[in-house]
């Protein structure tokens, strides 16, 4: 009975060898994906999860939309707070907008910026930073402020625009709403809906 159990495990050993062997190719494609897979999330989404846990997810064509109807009749200067790809600041500047776009992933500003130049956008119009934002200190020369980040940074985030915003500001949230303001406008549902927030009506910190 125990010679019989030691053939039939020695053919299993030998069976799961063989076929290991037998599909060198399968493995190594395996493994390459795997490494290929980890290499494009560390590229482009872990850079954002240096300090917070905020990865790359571009704005879609209909929250882009919506975003631009709440910064209807605004002007002056605008800052995408994690920039991506660049396509908000780039809208908004076709809109008159003088914007910079703060990002922490370099690979996505060299993006960005190579798409400014081509579509004929100057850096005086859209200017692409790679910051942490969280180390930029005075955003008060916004009066239009973008943000699409993560719904657990929402409240510390709102800490510090009340410090740094002046009282013309609008700032526009996407998809995370901030959990204490009052909110001024909607538009859009689901994953499109973005906010906007008049910094008039946000209760400041007293200094
Ligand atoms: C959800 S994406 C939004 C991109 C863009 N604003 C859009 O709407 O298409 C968030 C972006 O914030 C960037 N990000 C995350 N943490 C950041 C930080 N601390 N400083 C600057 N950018 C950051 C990420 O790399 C990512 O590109």
């Amino acid at each position: 009975m125990e010679d019989s159990v030691e053939v039939i495990l020695q053919d299993k050993r030998s069976w799961v060898s063989h076929r290991s062997q037998d599909r060198p190719v399968i493995t190594a494609a395996s493994g390459a994906l795997l490494m290929g897979c980890y290499g494009l999330w560390s590229v482009f989404a872990l850079p954002g999860f240096r300090r917070v846990p905020v990865p790359y997810l571009p704005s879609s064509g209909v929250q882009t939309q919506n975003i631009m109807r709440l910064l209807r009749g605004r002007a002056g200067r605008l800052v995408d707070l994690g920039s991506g790809d660049g396509r908000l600041v780039l809208t908004a500047s076709s809109l008159g907008f003088q914007c910079t776009g703060y990002e922490i992933n370099s690979i996505l500003v060299s993006y960005a910026r190579v798409k400014a130049r081509l579509m004929g956008i100057p850096t005086t119009r859209a200017r692409f930073v790679n910051e942490d934002l969280w180390k930029v200190t005075n955003l008060s020369g916004y009066n239009n402020v973008t943000v699409f980040l993560a719904p657990g940074v929402m409240e510390v985030l709102a800490k510090k625009l009340e410090k740094e915003l002046g009282d013309d500001t609008r700032v526009i949230a996407c998809r995370y709403p901030f959990p204490d303001w009052p909110v001024a406008e909607t538009e859009g549902r689901g994953l499109d809906q973005a906010w906007a927030y008049d910094m008039t009506s946000v209760c400041k910190p007293s200094t």
